[in-house]
């Protein structure tokens, strides 16, 4: 399989359905709606919905049937980006090559905007899955609120914001990015293949596969951050610098990030050993991860 064109293809399933479920942006009140649409449609590279859709084929599951999991989980995504950027957090003025939702919509709009993908993720998640056993949906809803809050990625966030200026231990680093990047990774993997009756151990392999290779995501993330293209990242690079915060290459130098990256990466490999070729998209998304220029 070529892994550009099922990006490509994949991406472009996942965009269609959010237009579909997300409300109309002239429904009123029309700003909100603009502002939720404007950052869901502002060019993410659509990692965690893909994941979704390829947990479901690792386990021999209907990627379609998921689709909705995989839409709720890139609001749950695109939400945590517009706090992450407000004043009050990162500060960041520029993602994905745009401006930013408070700087277009002001903080009150994009404060709104991303309670209401929050929210209407789960409207979708639940709504759209009729088809599916509701023992299982209803398991679907845990990992996403689970891995979204305060024992999650909100928690990560909170540690994320604590430790800017201070020093910190390889172990808070890792708890760091374990909740406010992995923890998504592991809902994308996990619900992807309870919505398709996996079996325990494959969703156990999975979600170690999800924890490695979030690792590695924001790990690189971090590195970016040093070694960036500001064409190619969309926004300026340094911006952790500016902010000292907590980040792989602010404890450890750039070669040790990269390979803590190729570790994490074997690691997210070993777990998937024992799925069979059905797993190969989940395989070569590893690389992409490791490899990413932005
Ligand atoms: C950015 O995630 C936030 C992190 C956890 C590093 P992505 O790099 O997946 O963002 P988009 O959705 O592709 O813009
Ligand atoms: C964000 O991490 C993780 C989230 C949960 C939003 P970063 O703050 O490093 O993400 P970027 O670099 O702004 O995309
Ligand atoms: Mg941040
Ligand atoms: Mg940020
Ligand atoms: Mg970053």
């Amino acid at each position: 399989m070529n892994l550009e064109k099922y990006l490509e293809a994949n991406k472009n399933l996942i965009d269609s359905s959010l237009d579909e479920f997300l409300p109309g942006a002239q429904e009123t009140p029309a700003v909100i709606h603009d502002a939720m649409r404007y950052s869901v449609f502002a060019g993410g590279k659509r990692l965690r919905p893909i994941l979704v859709l390829a947990s479901a084929q690792a386990v021999g599951g209907d990627p379609n049937k998921v689709l909705p999991a995989a839409c709720a989980l890139e609001m749950v995504h695109t939400y945590s980006l517009i706090h992450d950027d407000l004043p009050s957090m990162d500060n960041d003025d520029y993602r994905r090559g745009k401006l930013t939702s408070h700087k277009v919509y002001g903080e009150a709009m994009a404060i709104l905007a991303g309670d209401a993908l929050l929210t209407l993720a789960f409207e979708v998640l639940v709504d759209h899955t009729k088809g599916i056993d509701p023992l299982k949906v209803n398991l679907a809803v845990v990992e996403l609120a689970r891995a979204a809050g305060s024992m999650g990625m909100v928690g990560g966030q909170v540690a994320d914001i604590l430790s800017e200026g201070k020093r910190i231990t390889g172990k808070d680093l890792e708890y760091i990015h374990r909740h406010k990047t992995a923890a998504l990774f592991g809902a994308a993997l996990r619900m992807g293949a309870i919505l398709s009756h996996a079996e325990q151990w494959e969703i156990d392999s999975l979600s170690n596969y999800a924890l490695h290779l979030g690792l590695a995501f924001q790990i690189v993330d971090d590195v970016l951050d040093v070694t960036g293209e500001a064409h190619r990242l969309g926004k300026e690079p340094g911006g952790d610098i500016k902010n000292m915060k907590a980040t792989y290459p602010s404890l450890y130098s750039i070669e040790e990030s990269r390979a803590r990256v190729s570790e994490e990466i074997e690691q997210a490999l070993g777990s998937i050993s024992s799925l069979g070729p059905e797993a190969d998209p989940l395989r070569k998304i590893v690389n992409y991860v490791g490899t990413r220029d932005y």
